[in-house]
């Protein structure tokens, strides 16, 4: 990776210090990408330091293989990161893991690629899957979706006030030609809202949401904490980057749940109220047992400045650091 890549690495240094990195610890970079983040833990471990690199996109692994091949300290795993403790169970690391990084989204790797369809600034087949195994492309979900599904997806996780009109249009055209290429679905979209954002362009949210629906991204990281505080040791740090609200919200509830009920109350200005219920119902086993581990939220951090300045896609991203404590 080049100089220039590297400072476009979103939240780089803060990833880094927060990871509270240990030698001769194990490390998993859940979503790999063009290998930035892992290429930065590996700098501060040694050799007896291990990182798992898990991505679901066969260009990302491609690149992780070749840094494989050279340091044996990695791992590289093709896959959802949904799957992670089934991952880990193959290797005996459950309970065992110091560190476990999210970067959510989508890679320069994927949005640089035309066709893969991830970009409505160039044209290419509207494909947008992030494992190209998977059998649902966004041109075959846009041709085949109903227009109550395609109102609810854009509203839902693009947030598009202008989704009705949008969806209208999609089905209106899909009716004499196939909706194939990114270019005809910007056309669409530009013709069918009233104005546009002046610092956004119209086709923004309709991408992110239909990209999110493909790929199952709010699924993935709902289903995953849960496997990822297992898997982690005492101390262990987990950290999530999300570039979406929902996102966000989604890992910030999941680490107050699973926070100490102190932690909770101690907390100002905090809306929960501890109950015994709410504990129960995170903290009890199959066999009636109490879990005796807790998360503790260490810090949510933002981009710099000068970061944004350098790197304008890391303005809308949130790193959100907690520690698994055992009692
Ligand atoms: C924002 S990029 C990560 C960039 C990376 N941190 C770097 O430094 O290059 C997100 C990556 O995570 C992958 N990804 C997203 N969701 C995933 C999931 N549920 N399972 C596995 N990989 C996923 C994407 O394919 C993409 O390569």
């Amino acid at each position: 990776m080049s100089i220039k890549d590297f400072k476009r690495v979103v939240l780089l240094c803060e990833v880094l210090k927060f990871l509270n990195i240990i030698s001769d610890g194990i490390y998993i970079d859940a979503t790999f990408g063009q290998g930035g983040h892992s290429e930065g833990i590996l700098s501060y471990l040694s050799k007896q330091g291990r990182l798992f690199a898990i991505d679901r996109d066969y260009a990302a692994v491609r690149i992780g293989k070749i840094i494989a091949k050279r340091d044996h300290r990695v791992t590289v795993i093709h896959g959802q990161f949904s799957k992670l403790f089934q991952y880990m169970k193959t290797h005996n690391l459950i309970g065992k893991v110091n560190g476990i990084l999210f970067d959510l989204g989508v890679s320069r790797l994927q949005l640089e690629d035309n066709n893969r369809g991830f970009s409505f600034k160039n044209n290419g087949l509207l494909d947008m899957r992030m494992d190209t195994n998977s059998s649902l492309s966004a041109s075959l979900w846009l041709r085949t979706a109903s227009l109550k599904r395609i109102v609810w997806v854009l509203t839902t996780f693009g947030e598009e006030r202008f989704a009705k009109r949008i969806a209208n249009a999609i089905v209106t055209y899909r009716k004499h030609k196939n909706l194939i290429y990114t270019h005809e679905l910007v056309k669409l979209i530009t013709s069918s809202v009233p104005y546009y954002d002046k610092h956004k362009h119209p086709a923004t949210r309709t991408f992110q949401a239909i990209r999110m629906y493909i790929n199952n991204e709010l699924s993935e990281i709902q289903d995953v904490l849960q496997a990822a505080l297992l898997v982690l040791a005492p101390g262990g740090r987990l950290l999530v980057i999300s570039f979406h609200s929902l996102e966000d919200r989604i890992v910030k509830y999941f680490i107050r749940a699973h926070s100490l009920p102190s932690l909770i109350l101690n907390k100002s200005n905090s809306d929960i109220q501890y109950n015994d219920t709410f504990e129960k119902k995170f903290f009890t086993n199959s066999n009636n047992n109490q879990y005796k581990y807790y998360l503790k939220f260490i810090k949510r951090v933002f981009p710099s400045k000068s970061e944004i300045q350098y790197n304008i896609s890391a303005r809308s991203a949130v790193l959100r650091c907690a520690e698994k404590v055992v009692i």
